[in-house]
């Protein structure tokens, strides 16, 4: 059995546990990220942040990421496909305090391959090289890049690529060993990310269909990989980490589900505003309230709600005893400054 609790490195930085929460496009916000080192991430990640941002400013945008005191360890991870601006937004990234820049060589979403970014430079071995050497030589932070297999089905293009990314400064590298021709479907093929980490000297970070305990340590077992990442797992359960990490399986109390959920929406609107929050809040009810956790006609009341306080107030009137643990979990959180990164989170999201 792997100790999930034991650290390990990327670089100079230290990651306290083997749990890394994935970059995830329209969820990985600032609220995501806290909760998941709350509850036993030793790394989160951003969503994707467009390098386009530096030239031109008309990128279709989320808003802009906000960096806390309590995210770190946090990697930023950024996608583009010309090394200039990668570099430069890298140094933005660094100045805002994030402890790894991340790379995108996986996001599928035609939008995004179709500039020459994310996936499609799995296929473009030297610019995929040019744009790691660029980004690594510009920061003294970590750079680590995130790859699927390939772009086509059946593809091993990360084998070749991952060893050149590694002599091009790449300090770790997160595998979703799906093709981006698959988008989510069928399943992650961990014998690839297996065949990675016999082929480099760097951690190497397993991603794809991680949801319990019982799978992480297959992965890692089986793999050599120095952690797991978790993506979908951890949409609306956080407990799911706790679970993976601390092998704590017991399922929360519905008081605990409203006041993880009351938080996150406060902690959304704040970071997002109101109007932006709303939207983006709306598949966030499905995935807490599931899971037989609270009737489905209440889920679609909340989803019927055009303000967020009522939700709020629908939910604690669902479960009054939430109060007093949102209180204790607000009590926890640390207010400090926030340091804001200039550039656009961007719409398209995947990997
Ligand atoms: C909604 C969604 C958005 C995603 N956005 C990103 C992203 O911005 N950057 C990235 O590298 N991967 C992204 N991914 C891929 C995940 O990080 C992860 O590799 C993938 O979901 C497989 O892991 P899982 O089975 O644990 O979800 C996204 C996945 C989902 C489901």
């Amino acid at each position: 059995m792997i100790d999930l609790r034991a650290p390990w490195n990327i670089g100079p930085v230290e990651v306290p546990t083997r749990l890394v929460l994935a970059p995830m496009a329209g969820v990985s916000v600032q609220a995501f990220r806290r909760q998941g080192r709350r509850y036993g991430a030793g790394l989160v990640c951003s969503e994707m942040v467009s390098c386009a941002g530096i030239e031109h400013r008309n990128e279709k945008t989320l808003g802009y990421l906000r960096v806390a005191a309590d995210e770190h360890p946090l990697a930023i991870q950024l996608f583009g496909s010309d090394p200039r601006p990668m570099a430069d937004a890298a140094r933005m990234v660094e100045a805002v305090g994030a402890d790894i820049v991340d790379v995108n060589f996986g996001c599928p979403v035609k939008k995004v391959t179709r500039t020459g970014a994310g996936a499609h430079l799995l296929e473009d071995i030297e610019q995929a090289c040019r744009i790691i050497e660029a980004v690594a030589g510009s920061v003294t932070v970590p750079v680590t890049v995130k790859l699927r297999r390939g772009v086509r089905n059946g593809s091993r293009a990360a084998l070749e690529l991952g060893p050149r990314l590694v002599e091009a400064g790449a300090a770790s590298l997160t595998l979703h060993p799906r093709s981006a021709e698959q988008m989510y479907t069928g399943t992650a093929d961990h014998e690839l990310t297996a065949e990675l980490v016999s082929l480099v000297d760097v951690p190497v970070v397993a991603s794809g269909d991680v949801t319990s305990r019982v799978r992480a340590q297959a992965v890692l077992g089986t793999t050599g990989a120095e952690a797991v990442m978790v993506g979908r797992g951890a949409q609306g359960n956080p407990w799911a980490l706790r679970e993976i990490v601390d092998g704590d399986a017991q399922e929360p109390a519905r008081e605990e589900v409203a006041a993880e959920l009351v938080l996150f929406v406060r902690e959304a609107v704040r970071e997002l505003g109101e109007r932006r929050a709303t939207g983006f809040l709306k598949k966030f009810y499905g995935w807490y309230l599931g899971q037989g956790r609270f009737p489905k006609p209440f889920k679609q009341e909340l989803l019927q709600l055009d303000s967020t306080e009522e939700v709020e107030r629908r939910l604690l009137a669902a479960a009054p005893g939430a109060r007093d643990i949102l209180e204790r979990l607000e009590a926890e959180i640390p207010s400090g400054e926030e340091m804001t990164l200039e550039l656009p989170v961007s719409i398209y999201g995947g990997g």
